[in-house]
């Protein structure tokens, strides 16, 4: 792993604003790659991603490399004083590759060879696959590797899917081999002899498929985690060459994320694949205006990915595309109204984001993306309105420069955990089955993420590899699948001083989706005090309640039935067999305590029952309170706290400042007291840390 302290990226004193810039598609036209130069300027951008799918550009037939036009590119964009963020070209294959070794494509989980065609869609397994991508990667360090303009390398693009051909269930089966050591060990994790699923020798193991096994859950984790090792196997191979040539130049890939239901992309463990990059990036498209939610919710949800992707570093990571407009995979691809662009680039910055990328630089004229929003329409226009907000972004960071590398400081963590939603979604119970979103735990960790993102208090979204003593308050909702090695992080937690919230579908499983046996886990009901005896799944009008601090709120979805054995009952059940039993408890457990919420509740809940921890823990610090709405949020670095106000409403909005602030976007200094908002409106304060919290 390169220090990316001492690189080039690190010496880069500009938050990044650019984006996808795809020259490969305009090689014809060298007019418009001169306007190109002329209006990265106009739009005030600096860093450019470059070369992403342009593989047959560079590599027009077997061995025949074409690199004189991305040398041009790369120093017209140096003579701007621009960053080239250089990618390696995998992400999309050219013809000849296919056409010339079949292996390369990928084998969908039905057993059938896919044809050429479409993107992310390589065998991570193929040799040859490997071999080509290796050539192509050493000829770009080498030629690429000096110069002064290259800033990070971006490894493929958003790596993801599988592949079920010959040579993959190969791996698989040796991954398997390791793992186990022998068929018996594996047959007792699958719980195979359940329907005469056991398997007499390793040979037999196929990765599961509509058409064949599907049912035994062991399989289908084991499956989901080889994937995600698999797909960190190949990007290893992808980089081996770049570190080797150009050790200073830090590495990211292109993460993504769900910001509808929200989740980060659960097709890899992230928390694993973060280990192997320098800086984390990610591509973040919200549906802004649509007409289901409130802004202000949406905000959370993208505000709660932010805040992932910067937990799995714990330091700034880059958004690497987002759309200055319009993407065009939406159901509704609606355009951003006024303020918003510079409402939602804030949005990311204020959550530790240090750069503002887009897809794409300028629109494509044909193919799957000719109407997919770019910073350059196919008018080729600076005057547009939406290069204009462009523009008016790219001038508000070069007002923010400081805020980079700056953190965030959080004492309060919510767990996401992808084996843990891998795991509920093959969970046939329950609600439904089978999908990342019957169960609702992204919408549940998020519930619980907005009591705090609501009240404007810095909060991580962790992994459960992550050392979780810097908190003082863990939260871990819905953690069916709970090992021993995880039952015992959270007790040595509370024991050291920490308070955890769990609630319903607490430790049901093990690692490998073999339920507990003897009931609810010992280890979890000495921390928590209580035992978890049945749990009751309710339909979707059905409704009990909790009675807790003298109020009644609203209990849906799930409840815990749940018996106590040391806990103290906080609030009961009100309705149904188990009305009058305890529905919400606390434990103390060595030095701290182990909080219970047995069932799921509306926000009006968590906003009471966290309060009682905000103030007790005294997490709320901001110099900047605000109507509702408006969310403010922090970055601190040794010597400044800067405040992001950011009003997700439609409406004016009023601020109130505690002390006296500089303004950074207006250059003034604002005395303490009472500020309107404009709708959408956002404001960036500055604030001498020792005059801070
Ligand atoms: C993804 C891809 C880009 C582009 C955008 C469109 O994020 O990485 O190449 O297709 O989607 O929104
Ligand atoms: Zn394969």
């Amino acid at each position: 792993m390169i220090n990316p302290i001492a690189s080039k990226y690190n010496n880069e004193q500009r938050l990044l604003h650019g984006g996808d810039y795809n020259p490969d598609q305009w090689l014809n036209y060298p007019e418009i790659l001169a306007d190109d130069i002329e209006l990265m300027q106009k739009a005030h951008t600096n860093t450019f991603s470059v070369s992403i799918f342009a593989w047959s550009a560079l590599e027009s037939t077997e061995g025949n490399f074409h690199f004189d036009w991305l040398d041009k590119i790369i120093e017209n964009i140096a003579k701007i004083d621009g960053n080239v963020i250089l990618a390696t070209p995998s992400g999309a294959r050219p013809a000849w590759l296919s056409a010339s070794y079949p292996e390369v494509l990928r084998v969908n989980a039905r057993r059938e060879r896919m044809l050429h065609g479409g993107r992310h869609n390589h065998c991570f397994s193929s040799p040859v696959y490997r071999e080509k991508v290796e050539i192509i990667n050493t000829k770009l360090a080498e030629r690429y590797g000096n110069y002064p303009s290259l800033l990070m390398w971006h490894i493929s693009n958003e790596y993801g899917g599988e592949c079920h051909c010959p040579l993959c269930q190969e791996n698989f089966r040796n991954w398997l081999k390791v793992k186990y050591g022998d068929i018996n060990t594996l047959n007792h994790a699958y719980w195979s002899a359940f329907w005469s699923h056991t398997y007499n020798d390793f040979s037999q193991v196929e990765s599961p498929s509509p058409i064949g096994e599907s049912g035994l859950h062991g399989l289908t984790l084991d499956w989901k985690r080889f994937v995600s090792d698999q797909t960190i196997n190949f990007y290893r191979h992808e980089i081996a060459p770049l570190r080797k040539i150009t050790p200073n130049i830090p590495i990211t890939t292109n993460f993504m994320g769900e910001v509808t239901n929200p989740h980060p992309f659960a097709g890899l463990d992230y928390a694993k694949f973060a280990k192997e990059v320098d800086i984390i990036s990610w591509d973040a498209y919200p549906r802004w205006h649509n007409d289901y939610e409130t802004t202000e919710f949406l905000a959370s949800k993208l505000a709660f990915l932010n805040d992932y992707f910067r937990t799995l570093k714990d330091i700034p990571f880059l958004v690497l595309e987002s759309t200055p407009s319009m993407v065009n995979w939406h159901p509704v691809n609606k355009a951003k109204r006024p303020g918003m662009h510079m409402l939602s680039s804030m949005a990311c910055i204020a959550h530790g984001s240090d750069s503002m990328m887009y897809f794409q630089w300028r629109k494509s004229r044909g193919s799957s993306e000719k109407l997919h929003g770019a910073v350059v329409d196919h008018d080729n226009s600076a005057e547009n309105r939406v290069f204009k907000d462009v523009a008016a972004v790219g001038q508000a960071l070069e007002k923010i420069p400081e805020i980079k590398g700056s953190k965030t400081p959080a004492k309060v963590a919510v767990l996401y955990d992808v084996e843990n939603l891998w795991a509920l979604s093959d969970a046939q119970g329950y609600h439904g089955g089978m999908d990342y979103n019957d169960k609702k735990y992204p919408q549940t960790l998020h519930a619980h993420y907005r009591a705090f993102w609501k009240r404007d208090i810095p909060i991580d979204v962790v992994t459960k590899d992550k050392n979780l003593t810097k908190y003082d308050l863990v939260i871990a909702p819905m953690l069916y699948m709970t090992s021993e090695e995880t039952m015992e992080k959270l007790a040595v937690y509370v024991e050291g001083g920490g308070r955890l919230v769990s609630t319903y579908m607490l430790g049901v499983a093990n690692e490998n989706d073999l339920v507990h046996l003897g009931g609810f886990p010992q280890k979890l009901r000495d921390v928590f005090g209580i035992r978890i005896v049945e749990t009751d799944t309710l339909y979707p009008k059905d409704r009990n309640a909790i009675m807790w601090g003298g109020k009644q709120y609203e209990a849906f979805d799930y409840c815990a039935i749940i018996e106590t054995c040391g806990a103290r009952t906080l609030g009961t059940y009100a309705d149904d067999f188990y009305s009058r039993t305890p529905a919400v408890t606390m434990n103390g457990y060595g030095e701290g305590f182990a909080h219970f919420i047995g069932a799921r509740t509306n926000e009006d809940f968590l906003d009471d029952f966290y309060n009682i921890f905000i103030e007790k823990l005294g997490l709320s610090c901001s110099l900047i309170s605000a109507q509702d709405g408006v969310s403010v949020q922090m970055r601190e670095n040794g010597e400044n706290i800067y405040y992001f106000a950011m009003n997700f409403t439609e409406k004016g909005r009023q601020m109130t400042l505690e002390t006296e602030m500089q303004d950074m976007l207006s250059g003034k200094m604002l005395q303490s007291g009472i500020y309107d908002m404009k709708p959408y409106g956002v404001h960036i304060f500055k604030n001498n840390k020792l005059k801070g919290c």
